[in-house]
């Protein structure tokens, strides 16, 4: 039973600003920083840094060589990380003084993933492995179908949500790690409670871990219900939290913990991700976790 994550890599470019900028506005940055990103990145470190090892799938152009080596250094496999001709995924990130952020994504590489690339990647899992995805690559539906005939089991954390994603088959979905803004955009509900009941209905057979920023995040089977309340922490920058908690999430629950412990993991993580500026580089390891939470 293996893990793969076939997702976004960026460069994330990282510009501190008192505030962030209005429509018809020229402002000056504070300070500025190269930091490396991508959700899917991102998650695979969380991963890693949790316990579990992965294997990142994904396309880079040469100017984002380093993100691969990045990746290899914390012990992430990279054999299916394949080059392209294209620039990288990139973002531009506003990062206020109150820690709040404004994003900005080109997909680059990673919007070149072709059906043929999916294919060869699937070729080396089989069922008893697990998929996780997000929103950042090309051909995602096409991948899911793909996993799914062959039997992983595909966890998905729906961001950026887009129109293309609604239509994808997350009839497939195994598990869902989404925040408040993506429940609404998948229901139409505003309500706690109605988004999951709605999200039951429409897909039967997945769970479903519903963030809520700093009002905890809620687990939802169908049959079981959990809360979790959320750690206090002074905000540095949000960028990477909830691929901080998607990524200790799953390791917890690949690791054999419970649903409880594994809230429990993914809150205090993503909770410590949030004091340190960047994407990446935030992510705690198991033992600081640990550490914390005493
Ligand atoms: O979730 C945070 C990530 O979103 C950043 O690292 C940026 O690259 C964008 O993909």
């Amino acid at each position: 039973m293996r893990i793969l994550n076939y997702g976004s890599m960026n460069i994330d470019r990282v510009y501190r600003v008192t505030e962030i900028v209005s429509r018809k506005e020229t402002i000056s940055t504070t300070d500025y920083v190269e930091l490396i990103g991508g959700k899917g990145l991102n998650q695979s470190i969380a991963l890693t840094l949790a316990g579990v090892p992965v294997y990142h799938a994904g396309k880079l152009g040469e100017d984002g060589r380093f993100l691969k080596e990045y990746l290899a250094e914390k012990g992430v496999n990279t054999d299916f990380v394949l080059s392209s001709s294209n620039v990288s995924g990139h973002a531009v990130i506003q990062v206020d003084q109150n820690g709040e952020n404004a994003i900005i994504v080109h997909g680059g590489s990673n919007h070149e993933i072709t059906e043929k690339d999916i294919d060869l990647v699937l070729e080396n899992f089989d069922k008893d492995d697990w998929l996780l995805i997000q929103n950042e690559i090309s051909n995602l539906d096409y991948l899911i179908n793909r996993a799914y005939a062959k039997g992983l089991k595909i966890h998905l954390n729906p961001s950026p949500i887009t129109d293309t994603l609604l239509k994808s088959s997350l009839n497939k979905i195994s598990t869902f790690i989404l925040n408040e803004v993506e429940g609404f955009r998948l229901t139409g509900k505003t309500e706690i409670e109605n988004i999951l009941s709605d999200l039951k209905l429409r897909y039967p057979i997945a769970e479903f871990v519903l963030t809520l920023g700093e009002n905890g995040s809620v687990y939802y089977s169908g049959t079981k219900k959990y809360f979790q309340k959320s750690f206090k922490v002074e905000a540095l920058d949000p960028t990477g939290a909830g691929d901080t908690f998607t990524g200790y999430f799953l390791a917890c629950r690949f690791r054999g913990m419970s649903v409880e412990e594994s809230m429990n993991y993914a809150s205090a993580a993503s909770a410590l991700s949030v004091t340190k500026l960047g994407a990446s580089n935030s992510i705690p390891t198991f033992s600081e976790v640990q550490h914390w939470i005493g």
